[in-house]
């Protein structure tokens, strides 16, 4: 029996992955005061990116989603925001070429700070400490006071929220997003990488296009659509007294939502059907997204899809298979097949990088880019195979040049993870990985599309 939602309902069901704060006087006032910030998005902004992902629902569009595993608040800086969101509009525009259909852009960014762990402590030279779970809630160093869950983290996690947002928003509609611009940029890094000859091809290719809409007069100065994008953000909605706290009535709709980041996801950890998390998530409005590993089964999945979309809703609703490059052709088609004969409509994305994670013979924890890159390929092969739409990917990537994830083209070897490891949480592509990786997938894009009937002239539709 479902009972009436409330922001605080979830407080009722039973929960996991939640910090133990010691002083919940401090808590319960830090979560007052977030209760009377003004919140990061507006609910406009999140019914318009769900509108964009229903039409990646219909098979009309593509999701990219991306970003830091945890974002820390001692890398808090302009240039690693600028560097990610340069990266990120240079796969972007790859993938909108090669599919000829709009690419949604939602950040792992402006939230992104909670993480569920596996185990409660961890033991560091022989000392058993708490564990870390993200800057939101604890101290990363190994301190036994660092490490005791801080509400006021929460208050800064905010601020520093609404300061990256803030710079999105003036870079997505300030002009640094200019295609002929970010094109340039993906020029530049292709010259500069001679083993990257290979996407020379594709490359040319958008140049062209550009060269002949500007011979046409179509550029950056006559058509604001070349200049600008809408960027979303997205994050794991995890500390729910954080999302509780910023969760708001929309005046135009009376409808609820959470104002935290445009997008939510559940992860494959606190997604019981039964608990709190998803009890949270089922009341706001926003998009939401649902990670799917190896243990969903079928008609859990159904379940699922039951309580978090039970009208059915276009866009409302994006599942993030992260199965392991070796188990999506296992798992995948069961939980494709049921939602299809289900008849719900969804957003298909692929998260090829929670699956994939090794411990290298160095020691550090990686994912090696290949696997990568092959879970991406069954994923989008399972697709074609049932002919649905794989509309989307979900990777953890950084604009700096980190050590983090072997291979690729310049074939990152376990010996220089050393180097630049710098991840607070798990192993990202570095600029260089995240660019390739958009190429190969832009690949497997044209194999879809290569497989439908026709181009149909009045199903492009425009990204804005
Ligand atoms: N406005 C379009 C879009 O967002 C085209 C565009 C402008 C674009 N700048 C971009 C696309 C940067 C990708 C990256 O799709
Ligand atoms: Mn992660």
């Amino acid at each position: 029996m479902k009972t009436a939602w409330t922001p605080d309902s979830w407080r009722k069901f039973p929960v996991v992955q939640m910090p133990d704060y010691p002083d919940q006087e401090k808590l319960k006032t830090v979560e007052a005061r977030l209760a009377g910030f003004p919140p990061l998005v507006f609910a406009g902004e999140a019914r318009k990116l769900k509108k964009s992902l229903a039409r990646v629902a219909e098979g009309r569009g593509f999701l990219l989603q991306g970003g830091d595993c945890a974002e820390s608040f001692a890398e808090h800086s302009a240039d690693n925001i600028r560097d990610f969101f340069r990266v990120f509009l240079q796969m972007a525009v790859v993938l909108t070429f090669a599919g000829k259909q709009p690419v949604v852009k939602v950040g792992r960014i402006a939230g992104q700070f909670a993480k569920p762990r596996s185990s409660p402590t961890e033991v560091i030279d022989g000392v058993e400490y708490p564990i870390y779970r993200g800057d939101i809630v604890n101290a990363p160093e190994a301190t036994m006071e660092g490490r005791v869950p801080d509400p006021e983290r929460q208050i800064m996690a905010y601020r520093q929220s609404a300061a990256t947002m803030n710079l999105l928003r003036a870079f997505a509609q300030g002009g640094y997003a200019n295609l002929e611009n970010v094109h340039k940029w993906t020029l530049g890094f292709l010259k500069d990488s001679p083993a990257f000859e290979q996407y020379q091809d594709l490359a040319d290719r958008i140049s062209e296009t550009l060269g002949f809409m500007r011979a046409c007069g179509i550029t950056a100065e006559t058509a604001p659509q070349l200049r600008a994008t809408d960027f979303y953000t997205s994050h794991e909605a995890l500390l729910l007294g954080y999302e509780q706290a910023l969760t708001r009535v929309d005046s135009t709709s009376g409808d609820w939502y959470a104002t935290s980041g445009h997008m939510l996801w559940i992860g494959d950890r606190t997604r019981q059907p039964d608990h709190a998390h998803i009890e949270f998530c089922r009341g706001v409005k926003n998009p939401i997204g649902l990670k799917c590993g190896p243990t969903l089964k079928a008609d859990e999945l159904i379940r699922l899809i039951d309580l978090l979309n039970p009208q059915n809703e276009p866009g409302r609703l994006t599942l993030i298979a992260r199965f392991g490059a070796d188990k999506v052709e296992k798992h995948l088609p069961d939980l494709v097949r049921a939602v299809k004969r289900e008849g719900r409509v969804v957003v298909w994305s692929c998260d090829p990088m929670h699956g994939n994670t090794i411990k290298s013979t160095s020691g550090y924890k990686t994912r090696p880019f290949d696997s990568i890159l092959k879970e991406v390929r069954s994923f989008m092969a399972v697709h074609r195979a049932e002919g649905t739409h794989a509309g989307g990917i979900h990777v953890e990537m950084t604009g700096k040049d980190v050590t983090e994830c072997t291979g690729g083209l310049r074939a990152l070897r376990d010996e220089d993870l050393n180097d630049r490891y710098h991840t607070f949480c798990d192993p990202r592509l570095n600029a260089a990985q995240a660019l390739e990786l958009s190429f190969l997938v832009a690949e497997e894009i044209k194999k879809e599309l290569a497989l439908r009937p026709r181009l149909d002239d009045d199903a492009v539709e425009a990204a804005e």
